[in-house]
């Protein structure tokens, strides 16, 4: 992250259940490990499961700020793990109806957490509603997860198409969850190239990581603790380490104004 950072990227599927809040709670906790400082933004308006997975309830959340009650680092919750959770489940809605003037104010407040953050990661909801395809236009990179079952694959593309056609996206950093062995994962990340070669131009696909399926997840899941902590040695968090240390190399591009700033102006719309 070099030069870059801050990094913000979004953690996200066409198909539900593929392991996004699993693979966004380890990412953060790995990333920390390697010195960044991590904001987590629980951003699946749906199903926010952030909290739930680290056993977490914090008491603010983005809706609190908005009605003037807290400020911006009151919002942010500190986990054990080195990194904190920005929770958004309220309020992200209520957000994009806010008047230029407000919207201007948040932004602002943005300055002050701005120089504190090397890496903001958004865990989004599934498939292609409104709210997930903005979420996908505003950040750097995203991470499309993908699993070996053919519905995965099938949606994951629709995903991808539906950047490309109403967002113009054409850059995506794949990876491949819950997988038996490296080839079947090398085996579903060829074929979302192909479709992608044969039905879109103009898309760039890059494998950032391949994670095991693995019993360690569940059982970490059931104690809400992060598997790369509860169970370091496992196959699962050792791909997640891999996975880590390709996403602290990406190459983005630094904006004037930061990208934590240009991420909350597109998606609240003030862009010039
Ligand atoms: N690598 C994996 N190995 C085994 N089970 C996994 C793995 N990743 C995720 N899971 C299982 O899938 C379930 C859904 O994961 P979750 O992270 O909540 O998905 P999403 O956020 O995409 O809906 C988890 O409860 C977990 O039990
Ligand atoms: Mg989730």
């Amino acid at each position: 992250m070099s030069g870059t950072f801050p990094l913000v990227f979004s953690v996200t599927s066409g198909k539900g259940g593929v392991g996004k809040t699993n693979i966004s709670v380890n990412l953060a906790v790995c990333l920390a490990e390697l010195g960044k400082r991590v904001v987590l933004l629980d951003a699946d308006l749906g199903l926010a499961n952030v909290d739930v997975l680290l056993g977490l309830t914090p008491q603010k959340n983005i809706f609190h700020l908005l009605q003037g009650e807290v400020s911006l680092s009151e919002v942010l919750f500190p986990t054990p793990y080195g990194f904190s959770i920005l929770p958004a489940s309220s309020g992200m809605a209520e957000m994009c109806n806010l008047s230029r003037g407000q919207k201007l104010e948040f932004l602002d407040a943005l300055d002050d957490v701005e120089d504190d953050i090397d890496c903001l990661i958004v865990d989004t909801g599934a498939g292609i509603g409104d709210n997930v395809l903005y979420f996908n236009q505003a950040v750097q990179k995203r991470l499309v997860v993908f699993t070996p079952e053919p519905t995965s694959l099938i949606d994951g593309y629709a995903l991808i198409k539906a950047l490309k056609q109403n967002h113009a996206v054409e850059q995506f950093d794949v990876c491949i969850n819950m997988s038996p062995d490296a080839k079947t994962a090398k085996d579903v990340f060829t074929s979302v190239y192909k479709a992608c070669d044969h039905f879109l131009s103009g898309i760039s696909l890059s494998l950032a990581g391949i994670i095991p399926c693995d019993t360690a997840v569940r059982k970490a899941v059931v104690r809400q603790i992060p598997f790369c902590i509860e169970n370091p040695q496992s196959f699962v968090s050792t791909g997640m380490k891999n996975l880590a240390k390709i996403v602290s190399e990406w190459e983005i591009p630094a904006n004037q104004d930061g990208n934590i700033k240009i991420f909350w102006k597109k998606y609240l719309e003030l862009e010039e």
